[in-house]
């Protein structure tokens, strides 16, 4: 199980532990519905947009050139930025503390 942190545009922290399967799955799965992840994971709509917290960063899988494409058209990209459902959960990332990107 991979416990994560997710904070809310509201600033609500919710806690949740996951098995496999992406970030987004699991923040969908915890009813965090303001992340919409309208396309299903496909890497084509940018709405599972987070930011991965400083420390976790250099964690994750490198950006692919589509996520790169699509966290471009967003206006609230920065360095933590990250699609959700571009993130394999494992217990590397046991601790990993997200907050949902405000929306475009
Ligand atoms: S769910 Fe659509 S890009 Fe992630």
């Amino acid at each position: 199980m991979t416990r994560i942190t997710v904070t809310t545009r509201e600033g609500v922290e919710h806690r949740l532990e996951a098995g496999d399967g992406s970030l987004m799955e699991a923040i969908r799965a915890a009813g965090i519905d303001e992340l919409l992840a309208m396309c299903g994971g496909c890497c084509s709509c940018a709405t599972c947009h987070v930011w991965i917290e400083d420390e976790w960063i250099d964690q994750l899988p490198p950006v692919s050139v589509d996520e790169d494409d699509l966290l471009d058209s967003s206006a609230h990209r920065d360095r933590r930025s990250r699609l959700s459902c571009q993130v394999p959960l494992s217990d590397v990332l046991d601790g990993l503390r997200v907050t949902i990107a405000p929306e475009d």
